[in-house]
C-alpha cells in the first residue's frame, strides 16, 4: 500500500503493481504544509481522494476520515464515511484508534462500508502522545495495543495498520489476528506495508522517520530538470524547432 493525495502520481502507483492505494490524512503535511494532521478537513479528503479515484483501475482505494470527523459521534462518522464512499468513491475508509472508536466501526461496516483499523503511533492524537513516539514499548502500552487489535477486529475492521509499534510485538499481534496488518515502521512481520508516497519517492524532506526507506530520490531529480529548464531558457536553446507551432509564410505575408 502506498499513499496519493492526485491523479498523476496515483495513475502511477495503480499502474506499478502495488495492491493498494491509501489518500492518507497525511496529505496535510505532504500536501498543504502542515506540521501535522489535525487541520485536514473532510472537504480536503474529497478534493483529494476524488482526484485520486479517478485514476485507479486496479487497486483497492481506502480514504482517511480526518480528525473530528468521527470521534464525536457514530452519526458523524457513519455521514462522513457514506461521503467518502459516495463523493470520492472510497472502497474502504480508515480510522485511528481503539476500543473508543468501536462503536463507529460497528456502525460504518454495518452500512456496507468497509474499515480500516489505524493502531500505534496514530498521528491524530498527537497532542495526547506528546509527540511522535513509538508505541507498545512498557508492558502497560503493549497490553492495551494487543486488546484494541483483538476489539477493532471484533467490531469488524477488516484490517489494521501498525504504525511505529516494535517488530516483535507487530509479529505477535500479526499473528493472533485473522485479519491482515499493515505496517508502517512495524517490521517485517506484519501482513503488508504501507508508505507515504512523497517519503519513499524521496521528494518530502521536512521530516523523515527512521522506519522509511526511499527507493528514489525524485527531488534530485527534479532539481535537476528545472536547473537544466532555466539554463536552457535563458540560453535560448529551449524552446527549439520541434516545440514551436507553425503558419505559412502567406498569411504572415498578408497580415503584416
Ligand atoms: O495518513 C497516512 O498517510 C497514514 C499512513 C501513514 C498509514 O495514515
Amino acid at each position: 500500500m502506498v499513499t496519493a493525495y492526485d491523479y498523476t502520481t496515483a495513475k502511477i502507483i495503480d499502474a506499478s503493481g502495488v495492491n493498494s492505494i491509501l489518500v492518507g490524512d497525511s496529505l496535510g503535511n505532504v500536501m498543504l504544509g502542515y506540521n501535522n494532521t489535525l487541520s485536514v478537513t473532510m472537504e480536503d479528503m474529497i478534493h483529494h481522494g476524488k482526484a485520486v479515484a479517478r485514476a485507479v483501475n486496479n487497486t483497492l482505494l481506502v480514504i482517511d476520515l480526518p480528525f473530528m470527523s468521527y470521534q464525536a459521534s457514530v452519526y458523524d462518522a457513519v455521514i462522513n464515511s457514506g461521503r467518502l464512499v459516495k463523493e470520492a468513491n472510497a472502497n474502504a475508509v480508515k480510522l485511528e484508534g481503539g476500543a473508543e472508536v468501536c462503536p463507529q466501526i460497528e456502525a460504518i461496516v454495518n452500512a456496507s462500508i468497509p474499515v480500516m483499523a489505524h493502531l500505534g503511533l496514530t498521528p491524530q492524537s498527537i497532542n495526547a502522545f506528546g509527540g511522535y513516539k513509538t508505541q507498545g514499548r512498557s508492558e502497560e502500552q503493549a497490553k492495551k495495543l494487543i486488546e484494541n487489535a483483538k476489539t477493532v477486529q471484533q467490531a469488524g475492521a477488516f484490517s489494521l495498520v501498525l504504525e511505529c509499534v516494535p517488530a516483535k510485538l507487530a509479529k505477535h499481534i500479526t499473528e493472533m489476528l485473522s485479519i491482515p496488518t499493515i505496517g508502517i515502521g512495524a517490521g517485517r512481520h506484519c501482513d503488508g506495508q504501507v508508505l507515504v508516497g512523497q517519503d519513499m519517492l524521496g521528494m518530502y524532506s521536512d521530516f523523515s522517520p527512521k522506519f522509511v526507506k526511499k527507493y528514489a530520490n525524485l527531488d534530485d531529480v527534479i532539481n535537476e530538470a528545472l536547473t537544466n529548464f532555466c539554463k536552457e531558457v535563458q540560453e535560448g536553446v529551449f524552446p527549439s524547432d520541434e516545440h514551436e507551432y507553425g503558419i505559412s509564410d502567406e498569411i504572415l505575408e498578408r497580415i503584416y
